[in-house]
């Protein structure tokens, strides 16, 4: 028999579906919150004989979390995606997603990155998208779903000019304007960056690039956008023509260096490039200005190992999957050279703790220096993604903080400041926890300076591991 990892559960499908349940809460949930935590992320495993590959490829659902008056209730519901809709009519895989390809011959490959039967299967992160809350992935297919029941309501459609194949699942915005991408691959290819004012999208600038770039997040400073090109690239026409699962036609070209673009968020001028040795990231954690400077921090892997390293085989068995990183800082100069030529840039280690999904106190730190840095790390290296993380930067030296509890794995840890509250970390974290030895999940309250845990919400089924949400405080049910 195959050796499993005492986590598989996260990796386990759950088909189970719940409508505002009423949750049982241990401590006291803080009286001022309310709202709703909506999170998403990969739930079904398999479709009738067939298996998904990587963790990045199950079928998505969301889970809502609402507050009122010290109480909680937890829905959960899958997207009825077109990935998920086919997959049912089916009883098979009709979508590829990241790792995953159903059998498909050449013709169907070609017609299907000109007329993109690609994936809207949005396990990635629940986000504003301009004025929209909406479910996401890395295809340009926003789902757009009811936040008080969760049903899909289907696409939001990007403004025509506004075309490419590939999206990022990690939108910005400044609380008036939102800025996201989208990659048109082709005989051309580009990045297109664009501005959504009141659900409109206009592109902002657009890059030509020959062989994209593999990247799942961007920076946004007060006055910019930063694209971050790391070397794991792809040939458009390997991606059309291979008959591969969509990350395998990527290489890693070290030789490329990690390159940055500076883009100016008013005008879409270019305004500065620089590059740094090679390395990979998942996520940026937040991007400001100084003194001419941009400084741009994101979780730098030394490469893109961790891609594979994220496979469903290997996490089930236990096999160590390191996905964790170093809070790196890069410093751009905005005046040196204009943005003709590559400045050479080092990246700085900020934190010796390594650590994944990034969280600031982004309604009042997004594009402005930040202090605090929440995420996920690792109890042991053997270990998957188990603890709270929080980093202080605010002295030479930072201070790290942690929570952990045997047997228990957290998720995301989505800051939520307290109202009328002054410090950056005034406020709690929301996370959802895998309790691996009960076969539960529960929602974790934790005081967002102390990490000192608050409360605690026992969920009546365990929630697989996800990737992304957040905290709408609108959405009251
Ligand atoms: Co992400």
């Amino acid at each position: 028999m195959m050796h499993s990892s005492p986590y598989a559960l996260g990796f386990t499908t759950l088909d189970h579906e719940v409508d505002h349940v009423p949750l049982t809460v241990t401590g006291a949930l803080p009286g001022w919150l309310a709202g709703s935590l909506i999170r998403t992320g990969p739930a079904r495993f398999e479709v009738g004989e067939q298996a998904y590959v990587h963790w990045f490829d199950g079928l998505a659902m969301l889970h809502a979390f609402a507050f009122h008056s010290g109480l909680a209730s937890y829905s959960n519901r899958f997207i009825h995606s077109k990935s998920w809709c086919e997959a049912e009519e089916n009883g098979r895989i009709v979508r590829g997603e990241f790792m995953t390809d159903p059998c498909r011959t050449i013709f169907g490959r070609v017609m299907a990155l000109f007329d993109p039967k690609t994936t809207d299967n949005a396990n990635v992160n629940v986000a504003m998208l301009g004025e929209r809350i909406v479910a996401l992935t890395e295809t340009p297919m926003p789902i757009r779903f009811d936040p008080h029941t969760l049903e899909t309501q289907g696409h939001l459609a990007f403004g025509k000019a506004v075309k490419g194949q590939i999206s990022t699942a990690h939108p910005h915005t400044d609380g008036m304007l939102g800025y996201s991408y989208v990659i048109k691959m082709g005989r051309k290819s580009a990045y297109r960056l664009f501005v959504d004012e009141g659900g409109r999208q206009r592109v902002l600038a657009e890059l030509p690039v020959d062989q994209p770039s593999y990247m799942h997040s961007f920076g946004m400073s007060e006055r910019h956008l930063i694209l971050t090109e790391f070397p794991l690239r792809v040939n458009p026409l390997r991606l059309a023509l291979s008959g591969q699962p969509f990350i395998t036609n990527y290489r890693w070209q070290p030789e490329h260096g990690t390159i940055f673009s500076v883009i100016d968020r008013t005008s879409g001028a270019v305004v500065a490039r620089a590059k740094a040795p090679s390395c990979f990231a998942f996520h940026h954690v937040n991007a400001f200005e100084e003194s001419g400077v941009v400084h741009v921090d994101f979780l730098a892997y030394p490469d893109a190992g961790v891609i594979d390293r994220l496979r469903l085989d290997r996490l089930r068995a236990g096999t160590p999957s390191n996905a964790v990183s170093t809070l790196t800082r890069f410093s751009i100069p905005l005046d040196a050279a204009g943005s003709e030529t590559l400045v050479a840039v080092e990246g700085k280690g900020l934190c010796g703790t390594p650590f994944e999904l990034p969280r600031i106190d982004y309604l009042r730190r997004a594009g402005r220096r930040h202090t605090c840095v929440w995420g996920v790390g690792q109890s042991e290296p053997a270990s998957f993604l188990d603890t709270i993380v929080k980093a202080e930067l605010a002295d030479a030296i930072p201070v790290v903080r942690r929570w952990h509890e045997d047997g228990c794995y957290a998720g995301e840890p989505v800051f939520v400041a307290r109202p009328d509250g002054d410090a950056e970390d005034d406020g709690i974290l929301l996370s959802v926890v895998l309790d691996a030895r009960a076969h539960t999940s529960f929602l974790l309250v934790l005081d967002a300076a102390t990490l000192t845990e608050r409360a605690r919400a026992a969920v009546p089924h365990h929630i697989p591991f996800g990737f992304h949400g957040n905290h709408f405080p609108d959405v009251n049910q």
